[in-house]
């Protein structure tokens, strides 16, 4: 594999686990609060990061490459209101985007076709999960400044159960 190409999707191990350990920090956050429903669905989220940070692991083994695990960031975001998390977890989904994209015009330039297939799966995810972290901003700027309301979102929120996702199913 490619150098460059293989040091990207290395580092992405850790910017995926990253995201797990930041997702974590939000669930945290929603469980002091009492929000118990947005917890349950940063939990499955950080699952689910997890899980994307074993897709790429599993491809440089699948690959015949080294796996070198790096040391996690903490997560040092503080939130004085609901809505901050989500905002924040739009953003961090918008930077894992550009984050897969470079690594998709790496394999690119290096004509590794084989790479830029497996990383279709993660384009679409990409798209998936920006569109449920506007979504989640939409409906708590709508429904959350209503005890009631913002009680049926958490309702909803508590209802996210984990599906494993198709590439480690399959795997
Ligand atoms: Fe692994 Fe939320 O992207």
């Amino acid at each position: 594999m490619d150098t460059k190409v293989y040091e990207l999707i290395n580092d992405q191990i850790n910017k995926e686990f990253y995201s797990a350990y930041l997702y974590l920090s939000f669930a945290d956050y929603y469980e002091e609060e009492g929000l118990k429903g947005f917890a349950n669905w940063y939990e499955i989220q950080a699952q689910e990061e997890r899980d994307h940070a074993l897709i790429f692991r599993n491809y440089l083994h699948e690959n015949g490459c080294k796996v070198k695990l790096t040391a996690i960031d903490m997560p040092d975001k503080t939130f004085s209101n609901y809505l901050e998390p989500l905002e924040a977890g739009l953003e961090h989904e918008k930077y894992v985007t550009s984050l897969i994209n470079d690594i998709y015009a790496a394999a690119a330039e290096a004509k590794d076709y084989r790479t830029m297939k497996f990383l279709d799966w993660f384009i679409t995810e990409q798209q998936e999960e920006e569109d449920t972290a506007d979504t989640m901003i939409t409906r708590m700027k709508l429904f959350g400044g209503d005890a009631r309301t913002l009680y049926d979102l958490d309702q909803e929120n508590a209802a996210r159960v984990y599906n494993t996702p198709s590439p480690l199913a399959n795997a």
